[in-house]
Parts: C-alpha cells; sequence; structure tokens
C-alpha cells in the first residue's frame, strides 16, 4: 500500500473552517433549515461547501448545571480501582516527560499487533488531525456522513477540500461501499456511527479498502457494541486487529466508556510505514503520564472483560430506550442501534429539545451533522429509571 504522498493539496482548499453555531452554545431555538433533502440519498459525494453545519459543534453545549445529560456520551460510573490507582499513582511521575512505550505495548497487545502498528494520541480527535496533516497530498478525501464532524473539521482545517458521501435515512444509514466514489484516496466512516449508532457489517466497512486508499474507521464506540444475538465473542464488527486490509488505519478512544473525556487518551492502528508519518507531524510529548497510565490500564485482560460487560448493560439499557421510544407514535428512531446513544427522527424536533430542557433533560440536537436536520435528536442511552423519567417528559411535551 502507498498511502497518498504528504505533497501540498492537489486542489485549492475550500477555506471553510468550522462555522460558528447559529444558535450560539446557548442553545436558543434552532436555527431553520430546509429539513426536506434531510437524510436523503444523493447520487454521489456531495461537494461540501460551507453550508452552515456547524462542525465545531459538540454535545457538552447542550449542558447547563441541574440537567440529566443525555446529551453527551460518555458513560459516568465510578472509576474502578484497576483504573485509579495507576492513574493517581502517575501522579508521582510527572516531573519526568512521558514515556508511551510500556502503553503502546499494551494496545499493541490487546489488539494481537506489532508495537510499530500503534500510535498513542490525546484522544481519537488528535488522530484526525494527524491524519489530515500528515496526509495533506490526498488528493481526493471523502467523508461517509452522517457522523462525527471532526473528522470533516481536521480536514478543513488542513487545507482539504472535502466530498461528503450522505448515507440514506429511508435506507436506515446503510453503508452502501459503492456511493464511495473510486478514486476517493482518503475515505472517513464511522463503525458504530456517531449519531446514528448504526454498526456496518465489517466486511462492508472493509470493502472500502483498496490500494492507494487510506481508509479510517472511527471506532471510538466499538467497545460498546454486542453481537445482535448476544454471542460473546467480542466487538462484532471491528477491524481493530486487520492486518491485510490496505492503508486500513482504526481509530480507538479510551474516553467513552471508561469516562476520560477530560484525560485525553487515544490511539490510531495501521501499517507501520503510515503509522511513522502520523507520529512525526504528532507534537511532543502529546499524551500525558496519566493518560498513558490510562491506556496500559484499558488495555488489560481485566478491562476487556469489563468493557464486555459494559457493553452487555449498554445493550440490554437500549433495548428499553428503544422500546419506550416506540410507545411514542410521533418518534421514529432511526436504523438498528448498536452503541450508547440512539438518533431519533420526531417532527418538531428543534422545538422539543428546548421543551425537553425546562423539563430537566439535555439531548444533543442533529441538526448539526450534515446528513440530518431540525427534525433529528441524539439521545443517550441511560439506566432504564433515567429512561423511564425522559419517555415521561416527552410523552408529556408531545401530549401522547
Ligand atoms: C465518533 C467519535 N469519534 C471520536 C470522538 C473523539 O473521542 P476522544 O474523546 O477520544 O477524542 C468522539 C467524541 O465524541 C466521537 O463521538
Amino acid at each position: 500500500m502507498r498511502p497518498p504522498s504528504a505533497a501540498a493539496p492537489s486542489r485549492p482548499p475550500t477555506g471553510a473552517g468550522p462555522t460558528p453555531s447559529p444558535a450560539g452554545a446557548g442553545g436558543d431555538p434552532t436555527p431553520s433549515r430546509d429539513s426536506a433533502g434531510a437524510g436523503r440519498a444523493t447520487p454521489g459525494p456531495t461537494p461540501a461547501v460551507d453550508d452552515g453545519f456547524d462542525l465545531g459543534h459538540h454535545g457538552d453545549a447542550e449542558l447547563r448545571p441541574g440537567l440529566v445529560d443525555l446529551a453527551v456520551n460518555v458513560q459516568r460510573r465510578p472509576m474502578p480501582d484497576w483504573l485509579r490507582k495507576p492513574i493517581v499513582a502517575a501522579l508521582d511521575d510527572l516531573a519526568a516527560y512521558p514515556d508511551p512505550a510500556p502503553a503502546r505495548a499494551a494496545v499493541a497487545a490487546r489488539h494481537r499487533r506489532p508495537e510499530a502498528e500503534v500510535l498513542l494520541t490525546a484522544g481519537a480527535a488528535e488522530g484526525f488531525v494527524l491524519l489530515a496533516r500528515a496526509l495533506r497530498g490526498a488528493r481526493r478525501p471523502v467523508v461517509v456522513h452522517p457522523q462525527f464532524t471532526e473528522p470533516e473539521a481536521a480536514l478543513r482545517a488542513a487545507g482539504h477540500r472535502v466530498d461528503r458521501v450522505v448515507l440514506a435515512a429511508e435506507d436506515g444509514f446503510r453503508l452502501d461501499p459503492t456511493r464511495v466514489p473510486a478514486d476517493a484516496d482518503l475515505v472517513f466512516v464511522g463503525n458504530p456511527t456517531n449519531p446514528t449508532s448504526v454498526l456496518h457489517p465489517a466486511e462492508t466497512v472493509a470493502a472500502l479498502a483498496r490500494p492507494g486508499r487510506v481508509l479510517v474507521v472511527d471506532e471510538a464506540f466499538a467497545d460498546t457494541t454486542v453481537a445482535p444475538d448476544g454471542a460473546d465473542r467480542g466487538e462484532p464488527e471491528s477491524l481493530a486487529a486487520r492486518r491485510d486490509l490496505p492503508g486500513l488505519v482504526v481509530v480507538r478512544s479510551f474516553t467513552k466508556t471508561w469516562g476520560l473525556a477530560g484525560l485525553r487518551i487515544g490511539y490510531l492502528l495501521g501499517p507501520a510505514d503510515l503509522i511513522a508519518r502520523l507520529a512525526a507531524v504528532q507534537p511532543l510529548w502529546a499524551v500525558s503520564t496519566p493518560a498513558l497510565a490510562a491506556a496500559t490500564a484499558c488495555a488489560s485482560p481485566v478491562a476487556v472483560e469489563a468493557e464486555r460487560q459494559i457493553a452487555a448493560r449498554i445493550a440490554a439499557d437500549r433495548a428499553h430506550l428503544v422500546r419506550r421510544l416506540g410507545e411514542l407514535p410521533p418518534v421514529r428512531v432511526a436504523g438498528t442501534p448498536a452503541s450508547a446513544f440512539v438518533l431519533i427522527h420526531l417532527p418538531g424536533a428543534a422545538r422539543v429539545r428546548l421543551a425537553l430542557r425546562q423539563r430537566g433533560f439535555a439531548v444533543r440536537r442533529g441538526d448539526t451533522f450534515p446528513g440530518l436536520g431540525p427534525d433529528w435528536l441524539r439521545v443517550a442511552v441511560r439506566d432504564t429509571a433515567t429512561t423511564d423519567r425522559f419517555v415521561a417528559a416527552l410523552a408529556d411535551i408531545l401530549e401522547v
């Protein structure tokens, strides 16, 4: 596999960075956007013009003190001792510069890969920036939407001109690899995808890999997935251990399941030569000693076993949420959700979101995701009691 060279962009950049939120973080009434096309398939890639989607908006902007958080997809549970202790112990080593070697070895062992195929990052988010910067020579970057907006934001910030492939709501946001143009030499796809919660079959995603292309699969939420039949066989559609696919880079995060968003720890998995190029554009000592201690702990067999149990509980809680939402006629759950959040279609969702806030619940607006619009909301999976309170509030607002 020869990844794109690091030459200057062959096409002029759009110059369009993330646009400020039209509504601001204050969450005033959602600006109107024509929702007629929201979620519709487009025949080919859609040029990503500066079309008003606020790529820099994230769920934490929905939070206010006292609100029940259904907007951010980070799990909040007491930190287990096997994780807390090494993080706290790392505080005694803060005078020394970080040494990523032990954590890199632990992550490599977790995925049964050589250490040279691992790069630890300050969260998955840093991985997108490294990819965008190291692969400036890519001629046709394509982002499959709706998905987490930081990959496109990082590409644009690095001067790339980005094409979008927008998956169709009426098709359950299913990935059709033939929609991705053959000449795309840098492709970003999420699996499972935020915000749709759709988990694409591993072989469908793998079909996007080919010589001359870097395929970036964002698996930040892979550790939340279980096999549909509940069979315990690990993360069912992950490509993290696949070394046979040309140009495959898998992006992973430890911040979601382990509640470490503030610590910043994630990693990239890929061919050694590509990982070396990504490392070359990473700032020195980008990952702190406590974050490295967390990575070592979270890559351990104890952590992986615990993750499986958490994923099983999320699946049960998600089934409850989906069932309860099914009792509300105007609400339609998108696709087949497989992660720690659910995307819903609800006419007037922008208004409902504000009404939910009045009743003490923060949910994630959907209109900042390319491919969605003002009739979409993303709701985090929480325990059944919280879900029941949320559904009661929603039913009250909808008067059903
Ligand atoms: C799909 C997806 N990928 C990556 C990230 C970034 O994760 P991290 O906290 O590891 O930077 C997020 C954060 O919300 C996300 O939703």
